[in-house]
């Protein structure tokens, strides 16, 4: 199996309801408050969920809500399928984007499942349909240094304090037996240092930095700001 196809079902790394609604709306959030001026046109590769994609959408022009399973974007279809500016879309239907029509691309939590190859590939397509001037934002990128251990003290910490803390322990518990941490023994995640993303990105052609703070709630995990060279 592949990282790709496991994410086609319910999977366990959301202790419960209010803990993937409290993830997907802080993602937002930081997010819109990430968004270029004006009504900018988003995509936001390997998406997820995004339950809480209606708040971008109310700032982008269009988002492109782009995963590759199709589990997601059925559900995500069918909760944001009638905003007229949602787009939900699979990886191989990037090439209907026009090309250097986005301003702003937005890949959060996807990198550790990604091949080098795939990698290496997006950062291709991604450039192509960037505008000039417009932001590859790279966000909650695995360092070497980082692992299970860093993850579970994160999550304890946003569960407290958003009310959810007991429900979290059982949850750790829960994820310790599954099929998630089969899968991660498994396949692994890639984990990149930030020398290594800078030098990835500038060969993909972009000038990058890392931002100072990553998204979501893991502050020890690393987000970039890639802009095309021209
Ligand atoms: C950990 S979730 C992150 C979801 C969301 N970006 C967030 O921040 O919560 C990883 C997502 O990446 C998607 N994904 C994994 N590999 C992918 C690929 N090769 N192409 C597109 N999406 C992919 C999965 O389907 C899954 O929804």
């Amino acid at each position: 199996m592949s990282w790709r196809e496991y994410w086609n079902q319910d999977t366990p790394i959301y202790v419960n309801a209010r803990h993937k609604a409290v993830h997907y709306e802080l993602i937002a959030r930081q997010l819109v408050d990430a968004l270029p001026q004006g009504q900018p046109s988003v995509l936001d590769f390997g998406c997820g969920e995004a339950l809480s994609a209606g708040l971008v959408a109310k700032r982008c022009q269009v988002l492109h809500l782009c995963d590759g399973a199709e589990l997601v974007r059925a559900r995500l279809a069918q909760k944001f399928g009638l905003l007229g500016n949602v787009v939900v879309m699979a990886p191989e239907q990037l090439g209907e984007i026009p090309e250097a029509s986005l301003d702003l691309i937005f890949v959060n939590s996807v990198l550790q499942y990604l091949s080098r190859a795939d990698l290496d590939g997006l950062l291709a397509t991604w450039r192509r349909l960037l505008k000039s001037g417009g932001q590859l934002l790279i966000a909650d990128v695995i360092p070497p240094n980082v692992g299970l251990l860093t993850d579970v003290a994160a999550l304890l910490k946003l569960s407290a304090q958003n009310g959810f803390l007991i429900a979290s322990c059982f949850g750790l518990v829960r994820i310790f037996f599954s099929d998630y941490r089969k899968a991660r023994t498994a396949l692994g995640l890639a984990h990149y240092s930030e020398a290594d993303m800078l030098a990835i990105l500038s060969a993909a052609g972009y000038d990058a930095r890392r931002r100072a703070q990553n998204f979501g709630h893991n502050p020890a995990r690393m987000a970039f700001i890639a802009v095309p060279r021209p």
